[in-house]
């Protein structure tokens, strides 16, 4: 048995059905190649049967990685397959997941199969993929929640058909620590032929054990984790990456295992996740939230002065936090900011440099000292973001202790521009008013927070909100110095996607898995 783990990283597709989480093309291309620099062995990109803009996004991806397995999802049906192939057969590492449900519960009311059914569905896939690809691997979706002697069955079918990683998801996050290690363990020693593949774990946090159930299954022989970044993805999120890999190494003494990740841009992969789906960490987030290293206590503060180990299990600098904090103004020129970006991971091309610059330079005259924070928000705003059907050209708010709040807006909706006044409860509220009223829409603010992106007076507001309109629900993000500014920017880019969604509606409703 290797003592090597390898990280199978679903944040482009288990990660991106939290519900308001979807990303477009651009935005998914960039950040699967900050995933490739973080290391994960494997990248699963997508669905590519779920949707068009899925099957464009993976074979993007597919294109682009040099190093990292790049897989497509699917479900059993040769379609699916074919699909998630053409998706994904230009990467230099290739691999075709396939998955059907194996609990009894799944079988009789999702499926509508019997157990026989699904063994031979199961089968044909693998032997379908294994046409395709070497490298194939089977889920049985619902694992924890399935018959144990029977889930031994359908994996060693899946052996046979020729899967090479077998994976145990823990769908509906139901188990626990040592349930799950001791289900491991079953697997591992009743299935048929185990030997030939790897067990894989594949953890949801319903009851917020994603982590440890991942690690005990680890601890019980399993050989891959199948994480998201930060944790996100469907209802309370999958095992988080950051969680297992730093518990690894922190803990060598007692669960001896490596993984490939290079853990210094963990801290860089989390902000751009969380930068490109609006999906703000919380601030007590295990290893990458805004307090995991911030001491509060005298005493600990203390300690940590005279000897960091006596609070600290881990160096910031390990997952890439205050390393190499240079810091930008306005009399930095072009060759200083494509440097720097470089060393962030953004490889511009000179189009987008310009663009970059000139965004830069805006936001140079208004905050003395521009930070690696400001500049992937300029990246993320002036680059990555493709689609703006409506975009904030003008704001002018008035409010105070003695006058009736307004905003008069412009906005460009699909190059028209166009303009208009309202009141409101208070600066924001007219803003969001006018916005409302000038894109025609009626979405409900279902959440609005506002934080600082980096530390001093200076620092730029970054503003979240979630919005709701006919059953479609989308989170939008903006950045600037001024948080009024900042709040109409996060409104508009929610109403963005909003409209990404209409265009692309099976995003809005992953009814896949
Ligand atoms: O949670 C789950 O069962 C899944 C499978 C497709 C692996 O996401
Ligand atoms: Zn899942």
């Amino acid at each position: 048995m290797t003592d090597r783990v390898y990280i199978f990283d679903t944040t482009l597709r288990d990660g991106e059905q939290s519900p308001g989480a979807s990303m477009n093309t651009a935005e998914k291309l960039r950040l699967a190649v900050q995933l490739e620099k973080l290391g994960v062995d494997v990248l699963e990109a997508g669905f590519p049967a779920a949707s068009e803009g899925d099957f464009e996004a993976v074979s993007a991806i597919a294109a682009k990685l040099q190093r990292t397995q790049v897989a497509g999802l699917c479900r059993t049906g040769k379609a699916d397959i074919d699909r998630a192939w053409q998706a994904v057969k230009h990467a230099r590492n290739p691999k075709i997941h396939t998955f059907i449900a194996t609990s009894d519960i799944h079988l009789k009311y999702k499926l509508k199969m019997d157990r026989d059914q699904v063994v031979a569905a199961a089968t044909e896939a693998v032997k379908y993929a294994k046409s395709l690809t070497d490298q194939v691997e089977f889920s049985a979706e619902d694992a924890s929640r399935s018959d144990r002697d029977y889930l031994c069955k359908v994996f060693g079918a899946a052996i046979a058909a020729g899967a090479t990683v077998i994976n145990l998801p823990d769908t509906v996050g139901y188990a626990i620590p040592s349930e799950f290690a001791e289900l491991a363990r079953y697997v591992l020693d009743h299935t048929p032929d185990m030997h030939r593949a790897i067990l894989s774990v594949h953890c949801h946090n319903d009851l917020g054990l994603a982590t440890a159930n991942t690690l005990a299954a680890i601890a019980a022989g399993a050989r891959q984790a199948e994480v998201t970044v930060n944790g996100i993805g469907e209802r309370a999120g999958n095992t988080s990456l950051e969680e297992v890999v730093m518990a690894l190494r922190t803990r060598s003494n007692c669960l001896p295992m490596t993984t490939g990740i290079h853990t210094e841009q963990i801290y860089p992969t989390s902000r751009l996740v969380s930068m490109i789906t609006g999906m703000i960490v919380q601030p007590n987030k295990a290893i990458v939230g805004a307090n995991a290293f911030a001491h509060e206590a005298g005493i600990h503060q203390d300690g940590v002065l005279k000897n960091p180990m006596t609070y600290e299990i881990m160096q910031p600098e390990a997952i890439g936090l205050n390393a190499n904090k240079l810091v930008l103004g306005k009399h930095s020129g072009r060759h200083a900011l494509r440097d720097r970006l470089r060393d962030l991971g953004y490889d511009l091309s000179d189009e987008e440099l310009n663009i970059v610059f000139t965004k830069f330079k805006e936001l140079a005259d208004k905050k003395k000292h521009v930070v690696d924070e400001d500049l992937e928000v300029v990246v993320t705003e002036g680059i990555l973001r493709t689609t703006e059907y409506f975009k904030l050209e003008y704001l002018h708010v008035s409010a105070g202790t003695t006058v009736m709040p307004m905003a008069s807006v412009e906005l460009s909706i699909n190059g028209r521009k166009v303009r208009g006044a309202d009141w409101g409860n208070g600066p924001i509220d007219s803003a969001y008013n006018t916005i409302a009223k000038l894109t025609g829409t009626s979405s409900e603010l279902l959440r609005f927070t506002v934080s600082a992106l980096s530390g001093g007076t200076d620092a730029q507001g970054e503003v979240t909100v979630r919005l709701r309109e006919n059953g479609l629900v989308a989170l939008g993000r903006g950045t600037d110095p001024d948080i009024i500014t900042a709040s109409a920017k996060a409104y508009i880019n929610g109403l963005n996607r909003l409209e990404y969604l209409k265009a692309h509606p099976v995003h809005a409703s992953q009814q896949t898995v």
